[in-house]
C-alpha cells in the first residue's frame, strides 16, 4: 500500500520501507539526559517509510497523513531548524548522518501511525524508520547505538528539542515481549521480559488528548535545572551521587534545583528497584513504585497536569497496581498497571471523572512489548 503510493506520488518504485515504533515508559522519567537508567518498551504502532534516491539533488518528502503534498529542499539548502516542522524529524536524520546519506537526492514517503501529542514518540518512530532505511539502503552498517546518537542528534540540534536518548534507543533496540533496560550512560541493554497477559494483568494506556504547547520549553528549563545541579555541586553527572550523599549538600542548591534533581537521583534508584521486582516477579511492589514515580514527577519535577494526574489517581483508586504519566509529561499519556479484569470498569471510571472535571475524552489502548525498527523490504 504505502509502495504503490509511493509509485503514485514520485512515479517510481521504492527501494527500501522499513517501519519503527512508538513507545511507552514503564520506568525512568527524565533521566535519559542525566545518564540514567530506564526502562521503556515498543508498542505496536509504527511509523513506516518508503524511500528511493533521485537525481535531482533535492531531498522530497511526503506524508500520508499530511495529504501526500511534496515538500522539496536542495540538498545545499539544508539547514537546521528550517522548513515545515513535520519535515525536520526525517530530514534531521539525514543531516546528523551528514555526507553518508546527502551525497544523493531522495525521495521520502511517511506513513506514520503512532498517535500525534500523545506522549508516545512518534518523533522518534520517524527519526528511526529513517535512520533504519538509510542505513540500508546506503550499507553503512552503523549499529543500532550508533543510529540511536544520529537519531537523536538530528532531533536535538535539526529539530531543537532537547531530548534524551530514550525514545530514539528503545525505538531501534527493543524486542518482542520485553522491556528494555537502558543505561543511558553507555546505551548498554538488558531485555526484561514483560509478558504479564498469562498473569492477568495489563498495561493500559491513557490518552489524556491534552497537547501542550509549551512541552518543548518546560522539557528543556528542567533539563537546564539538573544540569546547573551537576554544576553547582560540582560533581560530573547526578548519577554520580547517591540519594544521602546529595541530601548532605542540599543548601548548597535552590529549591527548585533541589527537587528538580532529586527528581533525577531517586528516579534512577526506582528503575533499579522496579527491576528487581519484575525480576522477581513482584508485580505489587512493581506497581508502588510506579506510582512513587509519578508522585516524584509531579511534586518535585513537576511536568505533570491534572489529566495526568485524575487518570492515574483514578485508575489506582478503581485497583490499578499503579500508574503515573509517562514521557515529557504537560500532557500525553499515563499508563495504568491493571488487572484485565478490571479494564472496563477502570476505563468508565476515568472516563466519568474526566467529564465530571470537563476534561476532553480520554483515548484508552492497552499496549504490549513489540519489536523495534525493521527493514521491510
Ligand atoms: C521525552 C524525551 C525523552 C525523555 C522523556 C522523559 O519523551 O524525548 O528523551 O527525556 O521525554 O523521560
Amino acid at each position: 500500500m504505502l509502495a504503490s503510493k509511493f509509485a503514485e506520488i514520485f512515479g517510481k518504485d521504492p527501494e527500501i520501507v522499513a517501519s519503527a515504533p512508538g513507545r511507552v515508559n514503564l520506568i525512568g522519567e527524565h533521566v535519559d539526559f542525566l545518564d540514567g537508567f530506564v526502562l521503556p518498551f515498543a508498542i505496536s504502532d509504527v511509523t513506516t517509510v518508503a524511500i528511493a534516491k533521485n537525481s535531482n539533488s533535492q531531498i522530497r518528502v511526503a506524508s500520508l497523513q499530511k495529504n501526500c503534498e511534496i515538500t522539496a529542499i536542495e540538498i545545499s539548502n539544508i539547514q537546521p531548524m528550517t522548513g515545515e516542522p513535520w519535515t525536520r524529524y526525517p530530514i534531521g536524520v539525514l543531516w546528523a548522518l551528514g555526507p553518508k546519506a546527502l551525497n544523493t537526492g531522495l525521495d521520502i514517503l511517511v506513513d506514520g501511525q503512532v498517535p500525534l501529542g500523545a506522549g508516545l514518540s512518534s518523533s522518534a518512530a520517524l527519526e528511526c524508520a529513517v535512520a533504519t532505511a538509510v542505513n540500508q539502503l546506503f550499507n553503512l552498517k552503523l549499529s543500532l547505538p550508533d543510529l540511536a546518537r544520529i537519531a537523536q542528534k538530528g532531533e536535538n540540534i535539526y529539530v531543537g528539542m532537547p531530548c534524551g536518548i530514550m525514545d530514539q534507543s528503545v525505538s531501534l533496540m527493543a524486542t518482542k515481549g520485553h522491556a528494555l533496560l537502558l543505561d543511558t550512560r553507555d546505551l548498554s541493554t538488558e531485555q526484561i521480559p514483560f509478558d504479564i497477559s498469562p498473569l492477568g494483568l495489563e498495561l493500559l494506556v491513557i490518552d489524556t488528548q491534552v497537547h501542550h504547547a509549551l512541552v518543548d520549553g518546560g522539557y528543556a528549563e528542567r533539563r537546564a535545572s539538573c544540569e546547573k545541579a551537576v554544576a553547582d555541586l560540582g560533581i560530573k553527572s547526578l548519577r554520580d551521587i547517591t540519594v544521602a550523599q546529595f541530601e548532605a549538600r542540599k543548601s548548597e542548591l535552590d529549591e527548585k534545583t533541589y527537587a528538580r534533581a532529586f527528581h533525577g537521583i531517586t528516579e534512577m534508584e526506582r528503575v533499579l528497584d522496579a527491576v528487581a521486582l519484575l525480576k522477581s516477579g513482584d508485580f505489587v511492589g512493581f506497581g508502588e513504585i510506579v506510582t512513587l514515580a509519578h508522585q516524584s514527577l509531579r511534586d518535585n519535577y513537576t511536568v505533570s497536569c491534572p489529566e495526568l494526574d485524575l487518570a492515574a489517581d483514578t485508575a489506582n483508586k478503581f485497583g490499578a497496581l499503579g500508574a503515573r504519566m509517562i514521557g515529557g509529561g504537560f500532557g500525553g499519556s499515563a499508563i495504568a498497571l491493571i488487572k484485565a479484569k478490571d479494564s472496563e470498569l477502570i476505563k468508565s471510571e476515568i472516563r466519568s471523572a474526566f467529564m465530571a472535571s470537563k476534561f476532553k475524552a480520554p483515548r484508552f489502548f492497552s499496549a504490549l512489548p513489540s519489536q523495534g525498527a525493521c527493514v521491510i523490504n
